[in-house]
């Protein structure tokens, strides 16, 4: 107990959890201080977005064990729901029996989307387009030398023609641009604002909707894992029940729809806590991966599980990943640049590999659960602290109380009450608990 080494992060107080923490992310007075409750000032908000009256907080956990890639990393999650944070370390700890997470991203490239309506003839405007191609990427690139300069820019010109439509055939003009390290919905809403006008010269039509597409299938990021088989049994569920029950499980995703949407929501708590942490847009990166579940024709899981050789379980996730490290919330807000720092992306890139991983995890923690004891009793745990609160408990107390009201599966006020009260009055409070989650 006395041994430091021993104690387990999520046993520390918040204060030498931050303490730890800082430490080895070289956090300085500043970065430590915008986790806390004062990060966003309201003058910052007021910035930000309009008619503000205030800011709103929500819990900023660090996840464990993650090693990305073969580099130790340090995950940021911001989410108001119990069980994700403590899930996805664990999970991440499992992953290390098979050497962590191997992960890698596209190249940032974007969609910008044209719409052209007014066309007598789609075929001949869409071989105009493609014929002018060259000239068309040159004045793209003329639009944002700093991009340009840093290696990015216009990568291609795609052409789509749509003839049956509601308001009759148009053509759709798509930029593909790379962002570098932005999310690049900036970027590339500029380029396509300013491309319009020649698409209409050379067209002869009128250029409508000029706008990036949240289906960002150019900038794709895949994670696998593998866990090894031993390192699955628990309590009464042996590794072969676990690893079965968990492919067994991802099958009803990839085949049903209603089922799909929950497992990809379960990915979706792991990637948008990253996603929010590090001041990224997550309504984008959840309008892509769903829009990518969808691609088949039949919304399905994003992520796949099976069996090596070996016999040990394998997983692997593969979503778009519009997020960035420059620009947006991620420079602006302060919680969000302490994040970016512990989390320690180079670039949108490896931050990208970062998200997809704890997706990844995310996922088997869910499956995992789900197949054996249900998920009920892990996210009870964290509620049952909630309500040792709620009915008084303060200190050690809280952890007490909430171990008590699990094991008797009855996460209820009145007897967390009753509990308290007999636990003032030095009379039994119950059996010591089991583990939580970790
Ligand atoms: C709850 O937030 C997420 C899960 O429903 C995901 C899943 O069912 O796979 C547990």
């Amino acid at each position: 107990m006395g041994d430091r080494a021993a104690v387990k992060f999520y046993n520390l107080s918040i204060e030498e959890r931050l303490r730890q923490i800082a430490g080895q992310a070289g956090l300085t007075a500043g970065e430590r201080s915008a986790l806390g409750p004062e990060g966003l000032s309201l003058a910052q908000a007021d910035a930000m977005v309009e008619n503000v009256v205030g800011v709103y907080g929500l819990p900023l956990g660090i996840a464990q064990n993650f090693l990305v890639n073969g580099r130790e990393v340090l995950v940021p999650m911001v989410i108001e729901e119990p069980s994700v944070v403590a899930g996805a370390s664990f999970m991440a700890k499992l992953a290390r029996t098979g050497g962590g997470f191997f992960a890698e991203a596209d190249a940032p490239e974007m969609i910008g989307q044209m719409q052209v309506l007014g066309l007598a003839d789609l075929d001949s405007a869409r071989e105009q387009l493609l014929a002018r191609k060259d000239e068309l990427l040159a004045r793209a690139a003329e639009i944002d030398p700093v991009l340009e300069r840093l290696g990015g820019g216009p990568r291609d010109i795609e052409v789509r023609p749509f003839y049956d439509t509601p308001v009759g055939p148009f053509l759709v003009v798509h930029l593909i641009d790379d962002v570098r390290d932005a999310m690049g919905a900036n970027a590339v809403n500029t380029a396509v604002e300013r491309l319009a006008p020649l698409v209409e010269a050379i067209t002869g039509g009128r250029v409508h909707l000029r706008i990036l597409s949240n289906l960002a299938d150019r900038r794709l990021a895949r994670a696998r894992c593998t866990i090894r088989l031993e390192a699955l049994g628990f309590g009464d569920y042996s590794p072969w029940e676990v690893r079965d029950g968990i492919i067994a499980a991802w099958a009803f995703a990839a085949v049903d729809p209603y089922r799909a949407a929950t497992h990809n929501k379960g990915i979706m708590n792991g990637v948008d806590a990253v996603v929010v942490a590090t001041g990224n847009d997550w309504r984008a990166v959840e309008a892509g991966a769903h829009a990518y579940a969808a691609r088949g024709g039949r919304y399905t899981s994003l992520s796949t599980w099976g069996q090596d050789g070996s016999g040990n379980l394998t997983g692997s996730l593969e979503i778009p990943l519009a997020v960035g490290i420059v620009g947006g919330a991620t420079k602006v807000h302060p919680a969000a640049r302490a994040a970016l720092k512990i989390l320690g992306a180079a670039n949108a890139s490896s931050l990208a590999e970062v998200i997809v991983s704890v997706g990844l995890a995310q996922n088997l923690a869910a499956l995992r659960a789900l197949a054996t004891e249900g998920i009920q009793r892990g996210h009870m745990s964290l509620h049952a602290r909630q309500v040792a609160i709620a009915a008084g408990a303060q200190g050690d107390t809280i952890h007490r109380l909430a171990e008590q009201l699990v094991l008797e599966g009855m996460v209820r006020i009145d007897r967390a009450e009753e509990i308290l009260r007999n636990m003032d009055a030095g009379k039994p409070g119950g059996q010591p608990a089991q583990p939580g989650m970790e």
